[in-house]
């Protein structure tokens, strides 16, 4: 079965084709970063804007790359929340579309699904039981995945995700938006010297708390005489080193505490290289096993969409074309396939 997924929760038009026999067949991705850094952030209605100039042109590219055309598609898959809904409109709408003038199926999906099933897209991926580490802009999530759409949240955010630390410290660094990659490799270029607080780091259960931490480092700023170069790489490392310290904590306690031996590690801050050493080097001695997407598929693509929709169509397919899309969809609100 040939899945197109279609991906436009945010400021990326994600467009994919996936096998549920051969696999990933193609992907293209149209990011909107450039447009949206001079304001320091998304601005919805360009958002939705720019997702309806390139998602029809996007979809044609990648069919043609791969010699198709729309009728070898079985399915259409598509981000139906949550995320703006102005954005999320547009793929559902091009979605129903499709699907409806194909009479095939069409599969809703939910975005952080998409997101914690991503290291499937590897060849060796994690089988279930598994926990979950979801790092994305909006969630910082502990997940105990049983099965497909059976998700348990054990650990969530408290104020502020931890892809939002990231950007928001970066904005007080000057990095512009989004800055979590940019304070990252300002983070190489700096070493030990500040303090910074690990929130909630010795706390019982699995939740997060980052908002302090970010403004630990305005006040450790404005402490400073001059914001040179060295100390902006310092606040870095040590802004760098707090989060994951905390993440990567978390994280092996759940495992313990859960009897679980996998974790799988999504959403866009799951492409922080020190966040990937750290959990390597400490599962080791713990004999668990970490899974993570290729970097290109941590932050949003059509890739993750397309494989979930292969993976639910059993569960989830409908043929009403009606095209709702659910901003706030929680994803505890999933149900399992059996
Ligand atoms: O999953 P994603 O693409 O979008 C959401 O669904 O939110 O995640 C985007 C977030 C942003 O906050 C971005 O700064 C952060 O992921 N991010 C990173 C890195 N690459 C992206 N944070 C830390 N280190 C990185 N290398
Ligand atoms: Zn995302």
């Amino acid at each position: 079965m040939l899945v197109l997924g279609i991906e436009t929760s945010c400021d990326e038009t994600g467009i994919a084709l996936y096998d549920s026999e051969k696999g990933l067949i193609g992907h293209t991705l149209h990011s909107q970063i450039k447009l949206h850094a001079e304001y320091g952030g998304v601005v919805p209605e360009l958002a939705s804007r720019d997702h309806i100039r390139h998602i029809i042109p996007l979809i044609d590219k990648l069919l043609k790359d791969q010699s198709l055309t729309v009728h070898s598609i079985d399915s259409v898959a598509y981000t139906a929340g949550p995320g703006l809904s102005g954005a999320l409109l547009v793929g559902s709408c091009v979605a129903e579309a499709i699907a409806c003038s194909l009479n095939i199926p069409s599969v809703p999906i939910h975005h952080l699904e998409g997101h914690l099933l991503a290291p499937m897209l590897e060849e060796e991926s994690p089988s279930f039981p598994f926990l979950a580490l979801l790092v994305s802009g909006g969630h910082s999530q502990l997940i105990h995945v049983t099965a497909i759409g059976d998700y348990k949240i054990i650990g969530d955010t408290l104020d502020d995700a931890a892809g939002e630390a990231f950007d928001k410290t970066a904005q007080l660094l000057g990095l512009g938006y989004p800055g979590g990659a940019a304070l990252s490799a300002l983070a190489e270029k700096g070493e030990a010297f500040f303090n910074l607080p690990r929130p909630l780091l010795n706390s019982h259960g699995y939740d997060f708390s980052f908002s302090g931490l970010k403004t630990a480092v305005l006040t450790l700023i404005k402490k400073q005489e001059f914001l040179t170069e060295t100390i902006k790489e310092n606040i870095a490392f040590e802004f760098q080193e707090a989060i994951t310290d905390v993440l990567v904590k978390k994280s092996l306690l759940a495992l313990e505490n859960l009897n679980l031996d996998q974790l799988v590690v999504s959403g866009g801050v799951g492409a922080n290289k020190q966040l990937r050493q750290k959990l390597i080097q400490q599962s080791k001695d713990k004999n668990f096993k970490v899974f993570f997407p290729a970097l290109e598929f941590c932050t949003d693509n059509g890739a993750m969409i397309a494989l979930a929709g292969a993976l639910r169509h059993h569960l989830s397919a409908k043929n009403d074309y009606k095209f709702t899309v659910n901003p706030r969809w929680r994803l505890s609100e999933l149900k399992p396939t059996a």
